[in-house]
């Protein structure tokens, strides 16, 4: 039976919960992964622990309490001009999955949030195929300026 619990600021000095996040989605991420400094950047902005609109941490678990998935949820206060929720990470261990967890996850995460969700999957990640059955669609194209 996998349980799904949600953190947030009130975690914010929690550093081995915020490491064990950090490290299960930097392993679990694989190919559609972030270099770790990425990740503890969100992880930083969805726990308040810099000058953020906040965020939560959603994760599954097992009877046991290990750790079987991981989704990050990012406020952005832009109503209106973005979408409210910035959708920045979502994994299953890699030996969990196919077994509904993402799904749970997803499920959880538009339970849990107000307004509108974005997100960026690459095109060739079947991820694409998770959002899509929850009704994420192509709305723009994504451009880009690239700077150091
Ligand atoms: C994407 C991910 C979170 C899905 O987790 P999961 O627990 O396996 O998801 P579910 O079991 O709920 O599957 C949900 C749906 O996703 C799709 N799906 C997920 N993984 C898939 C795969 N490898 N191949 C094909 N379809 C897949 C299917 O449509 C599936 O629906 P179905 O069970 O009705 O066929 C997981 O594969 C993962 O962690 N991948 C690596 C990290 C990643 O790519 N994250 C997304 C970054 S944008």
């Amino acid at each position: 039976m996998t349980k799904i619990i949600k953190y947030s600021k009130e975690e914010k000095n929690n550093i081995k919960l915020i490491e064990d996040l950090v490290n299960f989605l930097f392993i679990n991420l694989e190919n559609f992964g972030d270099p770790i400094q990425y990740i503890e950047n969100a992880m930083n902005y969805a726990f308040e622990r810099t000058n953020s609109n906040g965020g939560f941490a959603a994760v599954a678990y097992d009877d046991n309490d290990v750790m079987l998935g991981v989704a990050v949820v990012l406020y952005t206060n832009m109503k209106g001009v973005f979408p409210e929720n910035l959708f920045a990470y979502l994994a299953v261990d890699k030996n969990h999955r196919h077994q509904g967890i993402g799904s749970q996850l997803m499920q959880y995460v538009l339970d849990n949030t107000n307004g509108s969700i974005s997100l960026q999957v690459d095109p060739k990640n079947t991820a694409r195929q998770l959002y899509e059955k929850f009704g994420f669609d192509v709305k723009y194209l994504e451009m880009r300026l690239y700077r150091m």
